[in-house]
């Protein structure tokens, strides 16, 4: 059977238009939306139809697409002008994962230097974008499993799959390599709270793969590790920094202070457009806050308190010294610092 990741696509381009497959709605409905408005793009991103750090940068790369074909129509001599300001409204969307502004600078390099009808040559950008990230992903996939040792199971968090990026995933890429190569006997995905990217959307890519899966409640991960249950924790990244800290969904930190406590060793796989050399340290990553309503309800229905108040941050970070090895397409860093980063993008 073809596999899931060359079945199921998170974004791409057809007929003129943008295609999302609505993840809010995994994995009970398989929709696809059609965007043909740059605006359409941005809200989609705020809305998390699309999620995922590679995804979302990817999307808004087709964003600009949109957004310069119809400031273009209107005015051919001031376009440039207009898409800045969509360019804006497309980077304000998500906070936390730098690969939409990453994905927005290279749109904008190629803007910045181009004569004529925008058009083409911004579309073949939004695809070079989208294709780099599924070839970064199969050498990750590679290199992640050269790592994995003997066989057994690992565990995982939210969903970096091929949902989450071009195709193939960051962490189940190597999760899909090191199945394909007889090194992963399970895969336990934690739920993870409040959006249910493990459950819904982890859990998911994985039952279609033939890729044995347990669900767990994130509470859950430091009991299993203490039972000897997982050799690896193998994660993906919404920001990385020049030291090696990590941003990823909120509840990673807590993995990884419970995989060194239990000798459980702890994997971050992301593309180096993942990685922010601009900052710093974690300290500086933007963390996003998102809606009270998300923790107050479960699907639709009120569940909290009348009263409580709510923190609801939906990503950590993860300082470098927890991280046993960094996987990008350029290479392995292992406890990765902040020479071995600078190495690493030198590379
Ligand atoms: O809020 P989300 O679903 O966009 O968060 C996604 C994650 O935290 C992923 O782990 C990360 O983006 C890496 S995806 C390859």
């Amino acid at each position: 059977m073809t596999p899931f990741h060359d079945r199921a696509h998170a974004v791409a381009w057809r007929k003129d238009a943008l295609e999302l497959l609505d993840q809010r709605r995994l994995p009970g409905t398989v929709i696809y939306r059609r965007l043909t408005a740059v605006g359409e793009v941005a809200e989609a991103i705020r809305s998390m139809v699309v999620r995922g750090a590679p995804a979302i940068g990817i999307a808004a790369a087709y964003g600009v697409v949109l957004a310069a074909r119809a400031r273009h129509a209107e005015n051919p001599h001031r376009w440039r002008e207009r898409v800045a300001a969509d360019l804006a409204m497309l980077a304000a969307a998500r906070p936390t994962a730098v690969n939409l502004v990453w994905a927005l600078r290279r749109m904008e390099g190629i803007i910045a230097e181009m004569e004529g009808d925008p058009v083409e040559r911004l579309l073949a950008q939004a695809w070079a974008i989208h294709q780099e990230d599924i070839a970064a992903n199969r050498r990750m996939g590679e290199l992640g499993a050269a790592l994995l040792g003997k066989r057994g199971a690992v565990l995982t968090h939210c969903n970096a799959g091929a949902l989450a990026t071009g195709g193939y995933g960051t962490a189940l890429g190597v999760i899909r390599r090191g199945h394909e190569a007889g090194l992963i006997e399970r895969v336990y995905a934690d739920e993870t709270r409040p959006w249910l990217q493990g459950a819904r959307l982890t859990a998911w890519e994985l039952v279609q793969d033939g890729i044995p899966v347990t669900l767990l409640a994130d509470g859950a991960a430091a009991a299993l590790m203490q039972r000897g249950g997982v050799r690896w924790v193998i994660v993906g990244a919404d920001r990385i920094a020049a030291n090696g800290d990590v941003a990823n969904k909120i509840g990673t930190y807590y993995l990884a202070v419970a995989a060194r406590y239990h000798g459980v060793r702890f994997m971050v796989v992301a593309p180096t457009s993942t990685v922010d050399m601009r900052i710093a340290s974690g300290a500086e990553i933007p963390i996003e806050q998102r809606a009270a309503e998300e923790l107050l309800t479960f699907g639709g229905q009120p569940v909290a308190a009348t009263g409580a108040e709510v923190w609801n941050p939906s990503f950590d970070v993860t300082p470098a010294a927890l991280v046993d090895a960094l996987v990008t397409e350029r290479g392995v860093a292992l406890a990765p610092d902040g020479e071995k980063m600078a190495r690493l993008m030198a590379a």
